[in-house]
């Protein structure tokens, strides 16, 4: 049985979640995903338009998830491995190198990203009254 984990933060789920969510599952046969908090979000000067318990919900309600974890800090990656007996860390190829540390623990992945989406522009289309790209 191969355990798989992945980290984010999962606002305004969106296709480009989806398909990283599949692909990490697709590597193991259980996943778990560590979705950040509000208060390590606001340490990042990042601000959410979900609340963490709303981000974890939905992600807990995909098929292709089998446990949600809070991430609360940028340390915690080797605990969470250890304590989950994780075989692999799975994480989009905007991250590449930046886990390589893991190694050590367990198998690193960077997965390549859906193109053409992302909470950020998502919100920047919301602002400028345009649509989702198909
Ligand atoms: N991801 C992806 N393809 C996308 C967007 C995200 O594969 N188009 C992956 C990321 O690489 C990461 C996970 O989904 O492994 C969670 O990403 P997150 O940072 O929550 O989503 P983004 O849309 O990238 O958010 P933001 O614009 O705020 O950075």
């Amino acid at each position: 049985m191969k355990r798989v984990i992945t980290y984010g933060t999962f606002d305004l789920f969106h296709i480009g979640h989806l398909n990283m969510l599949s692909r990490a599952r697709a590597l193991g046969d259980f996943l778990v995903v560590a979705v950040s908090t509000d208060e390590f979000n606001t340490g990042k000067h990042k601000q959410c338009v979900y609340p963490y318990s709303h981000r974890a919900q939905i992600v807990e309600a995909i098929r292709f998830v089998d446990l949600v974890i809070p991430e609360n800090n940028w340390e915690q990656k080797i605990e969470d491995v250890k304590k989950h007996s994780i075989d692999l860390f799975v994480i989009g190829q905007d991250w590449e190198g930046k886990f390589d540390f893991l190694k050590d623990y367990c198998e690193v992945v960077y997965l390549p990203r859906t193109r053409n989406i992302s909470t950020t522009s998502i919100k920047n289309t919301l602002k400028n009254g345009r649509s989702i790209s198909r």
